[in-house]
């Protein structure tokens, strides 16, 4: 049988936050923003192990516990230049693990979507495990979408039928997604199932929820903050 295994690619520098520290570690409900995402995937009984790549010069990481997390958890200093990268180099340093396997099923998940739950995680494994691609949590488009031009003025308006937000984990087979991420120019993609479509693949879109957003700008951090306490508090 094969197994669900997740990486976090946790090796940004989160430019976008303003913030010296990288995203991964900003302080939200008390914690680092990555506890919140392991920690669901950590305590999920049908993930196998949870591998978080850090960038090679992370010292961010030893600077805090993380003992509860400690039989399922396996830390790799390999990030990449880019997001692709550090996601391939992490399924190539699972590789190497001698308790992973080829048909594995890989749960990549970022480390900037802290509101992930056990029921969405549960929903994309239940939908997926059958499938021959593999697929990713996703969203319908709501809202109105312009197209912009260089002067910020609309040139048109794009119909969104048909349009759906990628979010992760996106899950696919350890040896599908190596040779996808190994074939795509890694610095024009921004997601895993990009990469798989390239072969050829149409990745299954698995219907999840707005609060399972990434947090992206400053106050992305206070929406995620209120998401996480009123879930402590039910
Ligand atoms: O920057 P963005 O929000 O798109 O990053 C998504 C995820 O990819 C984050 O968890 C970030 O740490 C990770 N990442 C990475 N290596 C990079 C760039 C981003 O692991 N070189």
């Amino acid at each position: 049988m094969a197994r669900f295994i997740a990486l976090i690619p946790a090796a940004g520098s989160g430019s976008r936050m303003n913030n010296q520290l990288p995203k991964q570690y900003l302080s939200l409900a008390g914690k680092p923003m990555i506890y919140h995402a392991l920690h669901t995937l950590c305590s999920s009984s049908r993930i196998f192990k949870v591998f978080v790549i850090l960038a090679p010069d992370d010292n961010e990481w030893g600077h805090y516990d993380w003992p509860s997390f400690s039989d399922k958890l396996a830390v790799r200093y390999c990030g990449g230049a880019t997001r692709a990268d550090s996601v391939l180099n992490g399924l190539k340093s699972m590789q190497a693990d001698a308790s992973i396997r080829h048909d594995d099923w890989v749960l990549v998940h970022d480390a900037a979507r802290p509101c992930l739950t056990i029921s969405q995680l549960d929903q994309l494994i239940d939908v997926l495990a059958v499938d021959e691609v593999g697929g990713l949590l996703a969203i319908p488009v709501a809202d109105t979408l312009k197209r912009a031009d260089p002067n910020q003025r609309v040139m048109c308006t794009e119909s969104r039928n048909g349009l759906w937000q990628a979010q992760t984990p996106q899950m696919f087979r350890l040896g599908l997604l190596m040779d996808a991420l190994g074939k795509v120019d890694s610095t024009t993609i921004t997601d895993d199932a990009s990469a798989i479509e390239a072969l050829g693949l149409r990745p299954r879109l698995v219907l999840s929820d707005a609060y399972n957003f990434k947090v992206t700008y400053p106050q992305d951090l206070a929406l995620a903050e209120l998401i996480l306490q009123k879930r402590e508090t039910k």
